[in-house]
């Protein structure tokens, strides 16, 4: 599958998304972990990017109430989903792709399961990056286990679980093999850290979150630059 057409199958899997994602006990908790690394402040300005049904966007709302949230998604259904939710007055949700977002500037960016979805990763981390405020902060919030042996077979045996599931509640196999073989081609934590840092980003660091997802899902956290002219 080509990753533009990784939208458009999310499309089809939003009506299933929530309650596939429920089955993992971790799920909500891990997204509430990596939200609160942003070091949210009543009154920031935070973009969810790749904010599907609105799980991440809870987890930001859970972390500091009060922040400004523009939640985007460049998949339709799953926008739909979220706005059909109740959230405070200061969220809002935008029908965009992730290259093509237009909202001004942002003190935080948060990015769950985004990034590896992304057909460019670089240009769009730069693009990320000129939209946070100087000292402002990115944390993504993603699947990396090419670093480890075991993180790989941990994430091929949740596979056999998690491939059957979403075949069975949104009868359509293909969003889910893709699922596993992007995460196996995708960057170890390593090796997205190093992304991180070739596009601009400082005080780069990684760390895994704990639970069924040992190894498996991990927060980056960088900035930018304080004292950046503009
Ligand atoms: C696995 S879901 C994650 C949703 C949510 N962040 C969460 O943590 O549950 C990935 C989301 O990224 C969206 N997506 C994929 N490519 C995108 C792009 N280029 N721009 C914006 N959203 C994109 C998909 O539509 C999907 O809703």
């Amino acid at each position: 599958m080509n990753k533009l057409e990784v939208p458009g199958k999310f499309d089809r899997a939003a009506r299933g998304y929530d309650l596939l994602v429920g089955l993992n006990p971790g799920y909500h908790q891990a997204l509430r972990r990596s939200a609160r690394a942003l070091g949210l402040r009543p009154g920031m300005r935070v973009l969810d990017l790749g904010c599907g049904t609105g799980a991440s966007t809870a987890a930001l709302v859970a972390a500091v109430p009060g922040v400004e949230i523009v939640a985007v998604d460049a998949s339709a259904g799953m926008i739909e989903r979220a706005r059909q939710k109740r959230w405070p007055s200061t969220v809002r949700f935008v029908h965009s792709r992730a290259e093509d977002v237009d909202e001004g500037e942002f003190d935080a960016v948060f990015a769950a399961y985004l990034v590896r979805n992304l057909p460019e990763p670089d240009g769009t981390l730069k693009r990320i990056r000129s939209f946070i405020k100087p000292g402002g902060t990115l944390v993504l919030h993603e699947y990396s286990v090419r670093d480890s042996l075991i993180s790989t077979a941990v994430w091929t045996a949740l596979c056999a679980f998690i491939v059957p599931a979403g075949w069975l509640v949104t009868g359509d196999r293909s969003l889910y093999t893709y699922l596993w073989r992007s995460v196996m081609d995708f960057d170890g934590a390593s090796a997205l850290r190093n992304r991180l840092r070739r596009n601009g980003f400082t005080g780069v660091r990684s760390a895994p979150l704990p639970g069924l997802q040992l190894g498996v899902v991990h927060t980056f956290r960088g900035h930018v630059p304080e004292q950046e002219q503009r």
